[in-house]
């Protein structure tokens, strides 16, 4: 049965009820072309039957590489950036906690993420919450020449010598990149790293499924065949062509229905603070799939109950082309009764005893309603638990329904040629090799 509801009652002031009918062809050529892979970019579309096509001698690598880090290390640092490590920590947040280092017990290893940013103060920050635990890092990079990673890479490389030597270095290493190209895979073969693969038809973003994802996430402690089983089984509920039969379908229909009455702005909220890095992961996997030829939704996110005091004024009253859609949890890990105390001085008398999730999903259901009063539709994706098989399943809906969304506004939905930009930008100015020519036009610019 499939984990997500998905609910488009909050729509019901802005589309007319025929309008999906009249997208529906579109639709579904739309998902034919994904499927048949006859669109732009259909050599990057094998994370589509991937889940299904994994078992126990695919995944042995991973668990090999997961073990030994398990049995040598406190710490694992995770060296990426966009899609190298945000599906990672999105999993880990959503399955075992945003606190998961902080209540890490007895063998359990913490996991900590670097290389997404070229900050010197948080790489040193990174080093002092180390410390002297024993650690091992995993450098994941599908091109294996971005920058940023890179740097952290030479920095957590030099740390891993100085504490271990040369050699002890080496066995602390596993690489994540390209099978046979790229600076990192040329790294890993000359210093003998251990390495996994990242699948040829996979890009980035969409890659959270591949060993990019799953070791960081074995060695936190997910059950990765559940998350995979989980993806698995929502290939199978979400095979339909029929926006009536397919919520991701029918997602991506609304979406685009929304963005042609002006709505270009869509905001995923939760009322989980573990559901933070859904959003980061999300983003990615919307802004980069659609953001082209100067169209696309731009994907924000709100975080709820914080945003309400934050970005609620706005959502409320400001301008109005947005449109939100909602991630909640039908049935929480846990649950709280708010303290009774028998008074009333704090003014809560009248939830004492009541349970804190009822409260939070009636906080949610207000929201809601008053969001859809202001003028924003508002779109639900309800998840029964937040497990490993809803998190695969989850992660399937967003990736088909960007797919086909993709395809519906005409573009590539599986490159970012736009990424290329600040590169070339910031190589010109740092004098990288190569870019002689480029290098004299940016410093003019800023004389
Ligand atoms: O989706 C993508 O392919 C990109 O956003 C990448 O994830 C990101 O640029 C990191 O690239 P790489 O893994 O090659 O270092």
């Amino acid at each position: 049965m499939a984990a997500i509801h998905f609910d488009s009652n909050g729509l019901e002031n802005f589309i007319a009820d025929n309008e999906l009918d009249e997208i529906k062809d579109q639709v579904r050529f739309a998902h034919q072309t994904l499927v048949n892979k006859t669109g732009a970019g259909a050599d990057f579309t094998d994370w589509f039957h991937w889940a299904s096509s994994q078992d126990q001698a695919s995944l042995a690598p991973i668990h090999q590489a997961a073990d030994a880090i398990k049995k040598n290390s406190k710490v694992l640092v995770v060296i990426g950036i966009g899609g190298s490590y945000l599906g990672s920590r999105m999993a880990i947040d959503f399955l075992k906690s945003p606190w998961h280092n902080e209540l890490v017990q007895g063998d359990e290893v913490k996991v900590y993420f670097a290389g997404n940013a070229m900050s010197p103060m948080a790489l040193d920050e990174l080093d002092r919450v180390i410390g002297d635990q024993d650690f091992s890092v995993n450098v994941i990079s599908k091109s294996g020449t971005t920058t940023e990673p890179a740097v952290a890479f030479r920095f957590f490389k030099q740390r891993l010598v100085a504490k271990y030597g040369e050699e002890g270095a080496k066995k602390r290493i596993v690489a994540t990149t390209d099978a046979k190209k790229g600076a990192l895979k040329n790294e890993a073969t000359a210093e003998g790293y251990q390495t996994l693969v990242i699948p040829d038809g996979i890009g980035g973003r969409f890659s959270v499924l591949s060993a990019v994802g799953l070791l960081p996430m074995a060695v936190a402690g997910v059950n990765i065949e559940n998350v995979l089983a989980g993806a698995a089984a929502a290939e199978k509920t979400y095979s339909s062509d029929d926006v009536h039969d397919n919520p991701a379908l029918a997602y991506a229909a609304y979406r685009r229905i929304l963005y042609d009455k002006g709505y270009t702005t869509e905001i995923l909220a939760n009322w989980e603070p573990s559901l933070q890095y859904l959003s980061e992961w999300w983003k990615q996997l919307m802004g980069e799939s659609e953001g082209k030829n100067q169209k696309g939704i731009y994907p924000s996110s709100a975080n709820y109950s914080t945003d309400l005091h934050s970005l609620g004024q706005y959502i409320q009253e400001g301008r109005r082309d947005l449109f939100e859609t909602v991630v909640r949890i039908d049935h929480s890990k846990h649950d709280l009764p708010i303290p009774k105390t028998g008074n009333n001085e704090d003014g809560l008398l009248y939830l004492e005893g009541k349970s804190l999730e009822e409260v939070n999903k009636t906080a949610a259901t207000g929201v809601v309603l008053a969001h859809v009063d202001g003028g924003v539709p508002n779109l639900a994706v309800f998840l029964d638990r937040q497990d490993e098989a809803g998190l695969g399943e989850l992660i399937y809906f967003f990736e088909l329904a960007v797919g086909v969304s993709g395809y519906l506004f005409n573009i590539n939905p599986f490159n970012q040629p736009g990424v290329e930009a600040y590169k070339t930008a910031m190589f010109a100015l740092l004098d990288k090799p190569g870019y002689e020519e480029q290098s004299q036009v940016y410093h003019d610019r800023l004389k």
